[in-house]
């Protein structure tokens, strides 16, 4: 029960602190580059124990991989964030060295980890995790739709005026502005297909601001936003430390699913012990049928960029 965040800015430490909260694992290591940084992150997360009532062991390491040893899960935010104005595929130069870098280093202290993918481009920085470890598929798991899922669900609840937690919705693709798909059609309030309640404009604006919803909060807050990242990373490590089997999209490896292959994409998981156990086919129609197959292009040119890179 043991999770390594590497990564202590702003979305890795709030992945630990909700992790912390909500006692989904009894130890969290936060390990940064900046001399001190993960360390005093980890120790203000700690103090809040006492007040929350916590009891996982939350510790802070500079650049020591040795004290990550024997984690079940090793989450990946190091990397840097955009800043308004640009896409997450402009950072695919000075992620993909970082992210290549350290999954080597966590690997060889915690070789039987699950590896969670969060940089940007988050669905290419997987495929790199991927092809540079040559572990099975299972074990690498971008995080991307959880977060874009839970932006789509809130939006649809702020139109509906309803509960998000009453509203299933979930946005499958890409992890990027133009290429990730809210799945307007499937999407229900309690069961009941939301089209019932939106008109076809309403629900064309939620999609259009889910897809921008990253995009927005980076131009409010100056840079990427943290909370729901976080917290988005914190429920898929729960789903695979607590093997609860939850159904989330994820940028996982695909081999014919949704016809496509050689691509890191999201899709609808199952989420357990074991990573990704399974994927779950939709029945698209063949209009979400065309849009899956653009985005599927954007991705793999995605990673045909980052292949030059490392040429
Ligand atoms: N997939 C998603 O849904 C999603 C959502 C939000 C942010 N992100 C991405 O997550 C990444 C982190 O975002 P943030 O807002 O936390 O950024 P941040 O700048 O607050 O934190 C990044 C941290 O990584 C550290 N770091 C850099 N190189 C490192 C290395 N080699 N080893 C260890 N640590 C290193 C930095 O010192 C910094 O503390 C960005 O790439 C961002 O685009 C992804």
């Amino acid at each position: 029960m043991k999770v390594t965040i590497v990564g202590a800015g702003n979305v890795g430490a709030t992945c630990a602190d909700v992790i912390s909260y909500r006692g989904i694992a009894s130890e969290v290591v936060l390990l940064d580059i900046k001399e001190g940084f993960a360390e005093g992150k980890a120790l203000d997360i700690m103090q809040c124990a006492t007040n929350t009532g916590f009891n996982t062991r939350v510790s802070g390491v500079t650049n020591d991989y040795s004290k990550t040893a024997d984690s079940s899960v090793v989450v990946i935010t190091s990397g840097i964030p955009r800043k308004p104005g640009m896409t997450r595929e402009e950072l695919i130069g000075i992620n993909a060295g970082i992210v290549k870098t350290v999954v080597e280093n966590v690997l060889v202290h915690s070789p039987n980890a699950i590896i969670v993918v969060v940089s940007n481009p988050m669905d290419t920085m997987t495929y790199l995790a991927l092809k540079s470890t040559g572990l099975p598929k299972n074990r690498i798991i971008g995080m991307g739709g959880a977060l874009d899922s839970s932006r789509f669900r809130t939006y649809l609840s702020m139109a509906l005026g309803k509960p998000a937690n009453d509203i299933s919705a979930m946005v499958i693709g890409g992890h990027g502005d133009t290429t990730m798909i809210p799945l307007t059609r499937l999407a229900s309030y309690n069961g009941i297909p939301v089209s019932q309640f939106l008109s076809e404009e309403a629900l064309e604006k939620v999609a259009a601001d889910t897809m921008v919803g990253g995009a927005t909060l980076t131009g409010l807050l100056g840079t990427s936003a943290w909370y729901a990242p976080g917290a988005s990373v914190a429920y898929l490590v729960d789903s695979i430390l607590n093997d609860q089997k939850k159904m989330i999209a994820c940028s996982v490896f695909v081999e014919g699913e949704y016809e496509q292959n050689d691509i890191c994409i999201g899709v609808p998981c199952i989420i357990g012990k074991n990573g990704v156990e399974e994927i779950i086919e939709i029945e698209l129609n063949d209009k979400e049928k065309a849009v899956f197959a653009k985005s599927a292009v954007a991705v793999r040119a995605m990673n045909d960029a980052l292949k030059s890179i490392l040429a």
